[in-house]
């Protein structure tokens, strides 16, 4: 049999018909939201809204998201910025955008140690008084929201990595008056944002427990206890501030077993704050990051509990990456110039 001619060979492989030959796939036709939606996965960008003021931002952000959140613009500090004074203006801003634009809105967040104001942590309040200020706090704020937001992450960040919980204001510092009793404090304000909001989902959200890992053990016998007591928590929210070393078959098998865990308890999965840091933009670094992102993608289309894929902001303009991780950056689908990145590609497929 004669051998086959190189040239050929390329041609049966990846095809030369029509003289248009090439190894490039053509770019994807439809949205992330579009090619997410059979799979009932929304596909989410976290959002301020002094960017809508800029044309690209918000023509993408518009069209390519079915649900947008705010990245700061519902957190204590800003939406509850002195004593008795609420400021809805930038999420009541996010919220008539997502209407204009068909997208759900997800809140972000009722109970976090970032992001107070002083006048509470200066205030020297008792736990009683803590205790009135959060709950007036979160049922204004999730009352004010009622009908517009279809889920909140109600508690932020409230493990330490080994399981412990984190010492904050809310906790023992001098906490709403459950210090030491672990997930009592956030077992009472889930209590109150489902009073004041019944219809929203209530979610949990944190970092550092998107594998099996002590922190998510933590998280996942709340959990469990939870939903054995009928505490209202609907889903947990999974950061996924990740970067390329993520990219390893160990870790990504452990988040698929431990998004199976949590499934299994009834609870949905959402991807919160997804994005895949860079320390530089080289071709090779924006392929690990595409990478990486399909296959965090695929792992969530192949969960029937996961029905969130959500970015920490979409653009590499306007990305918190930078200035809280010095000399990185690049995390995001479109770079600062409103490029489309080989990960937006990435995504694109493997949420088809
Ligand atoms: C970050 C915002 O992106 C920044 O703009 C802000 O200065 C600090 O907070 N985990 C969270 C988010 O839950 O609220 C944080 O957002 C990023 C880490």
């Amino acid at each position: 049999m004669p051998a086959i001619p190189a040239s050929l060979l390329l041609c049966l492989m990846i095809g030369c018909g029509g003289g248009n030959s090439t190894v490039t796939p053509p770019p994807p036709t439809v949205t992330l939201a579009q090619a997410a939606a059979h799979h009932n996965i929304k596909v989410g960008a976290a959002a301020d809204s002094p960017y809508l003021s800029d044309s690209n931002y918000a023509t993408i952000l518009g069209s390519e998201f079915s649900q947008l959140q705010a990245e700061n613009e519902m957190k204590f500090s800003i939406i509850h910025p002195s004593a008795g004074a609420y400021d809805f203006s930038g999420g009541d801003a996010l919220v008539t955008f997502a209407q204009a634009h068909s997208m759900a809105v997800r809140g972000h967040t009722l109970v976090w140690h970032n992001q107070v104001p002083s006048w509470v942590t200066s205030g020297g309040y008792t736990s009683a008084q803590l205790s009135t200020i959060l709950q007036d706090h979160i049922t204004t704020v999730a009352t004010h929201y009622a009908g517009k937001l279809y889920a909140w992450d109600v508690v932020n960040e409230a493990f330490n990595d080994d399981g412990t919980m984190r010492d904050t204001i809310w906790y023992d510092q001098p906490g709403i008056g459950f210090a030491g009793m672990r997930t009592q404090y956030i077992e009472q304000v889930l209590n109150w944002a489902h009073a004041a909001e019944p219809n929203a989902k209530l979610f949990y959200n944190d970092y550092n427990d998107e594998t099996i890992n002590m922190k998510s053990d933590a998280i996942y016998a709340m959990a469990q206890d939870f939903k054995t007591r009928g505490v209202p928590l609907d889903g947990i929210g999974f950061q996924f501030h990740v970067d390329p070393s993520f990219d390893n078959p160990t870790i990504l098998a452990s988040v698929t077993s431990n998004f199976q865990r949590f499934a299994a308890l009834g609870l949905e999965i959402h991807i919160t704050e997804l994005d895949i840091r860079l320390n530089n933009s080289s071709t090779a670094s924006l392929n690990s990051e595409a990478k990486l992102y399909g296959e965090l993608a695929t792992i969530c289309v192949q969960q029937p509990s996961c029905k969130l894929f959500q970015t920490w902001g979409f653009t590499d303009k306007y990305s918190w990456i930078p200035s809280f991780f010095p000399g990185e950056g690049w995390a995001l689908l479109w770079d600062a110039n409103y490029q489309k990145k080989p990960a937006y590609n990435s995504v694109n497929k493997a949420l088809h």
